[in-house]
């Protein structure tokens, strides 16, 4: 993994911007270019400043965007939310402004660094919604610290979302579905909406699939969605 962005937490870090493999001309274009117009100031988050021109109707987030084929198609279908999608992946936040350049889609904007620090940066009561697609498990019970999913992101969720906001998780490792559901059950603050016994099966309507949902579904691991409501 590469070096951890400036801006990086002070506390450990589990991802700054980091790369895997070089990017390509046009990809390194883009993250000189155009991402520039679209990197979140965190400073400027937290003072509440707009992130976009036009007032959108609701701000949502997604958290570790990966190759951003999800962010885009939700973007893309919902022009009057603002999207904001955080990923440290910098070859995905590249597939993702790709996606912005072809749709010219004014209502995107992104963060590059660990999702612990934008989360932190944005106001209280401010989104709609959150995804949380496919993030890392960590299987080896040693590195289940590293999960995303903590008390302690749980509570900070409860705070940036809205009252009647979602979080939308999916993950195709039952253990970390099981994690998931009880950190979200045990806080005062969220419901758990499955209204049929199939709804955590199914996923969300408008759903975008996203390539670890991919792999997952061609592996035959059957995946989970879990939607929690913020009381
Ligand atoms: C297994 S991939 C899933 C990507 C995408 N959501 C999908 O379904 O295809 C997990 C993603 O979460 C990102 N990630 C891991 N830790 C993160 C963190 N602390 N903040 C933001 N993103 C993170 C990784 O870089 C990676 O792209």
């Amino acid at each position: 993994m590469a070096a951890p962005s400036p801006d990086a937490p002070k506390r450990r870090t589990l991802y700054g911007r980091s790369k895997g493999k070089a990017l390509r001309r046009r990809q390194a274009e883009l993250i000189a270019n155009a991402l520039p117009a679209l990197e979140i100031e965190t400073e400027r988050l937290a003072a509440g400043a707009p992130l976009f021109a036009a007032q959108p109707s609701e701000l949502w987030l997604e958290i570790g965007f990966g190759g951003g084929e999800h962010l885009i198609a939700q973007a893309l279908a919902n022009p009057e939310i603002g999207l904001i999608g955080c990923e440290p992946f910098i070859n995905g936040v590249a597939k993702a402004l790709a996606g912005v350049e072809r749709h010219r889609l004014a209502n995107v904007r992104l963060q590059t660094g660990d999702a612990r620090l934008l989360l932190g940066a944005t106001p209280t009561a401010t989104l709609s919604r959150i995804f949380i697609l496919y993030p890392d498990p960590w299987p080896k019970r040693r590195h289940h610290k590293r999960r995303l999913i903590s008390n302690e992101t749980v509570a900070e969720l409860a705070r940036i979302a809205k009252s009647g906001a979602e979080v939308r998780f999916a993950t195709d490792i039952d253990d970390y579905a099981g994690w998931t559901l009880a950190r979200f059950l045990a806080s005062p603050d969220f419901r758990w909406l499955a209204e049929s016994a199939n709804d955590w099966r199914t996923p969300w309507d408008g759903w975008a699939p996203t390539r670890y949902e991919a792999k997952a579904l061609a592996a035959g691991r059957a995946p989970v969605y879990l939607t929690f409501q913020r009381r």
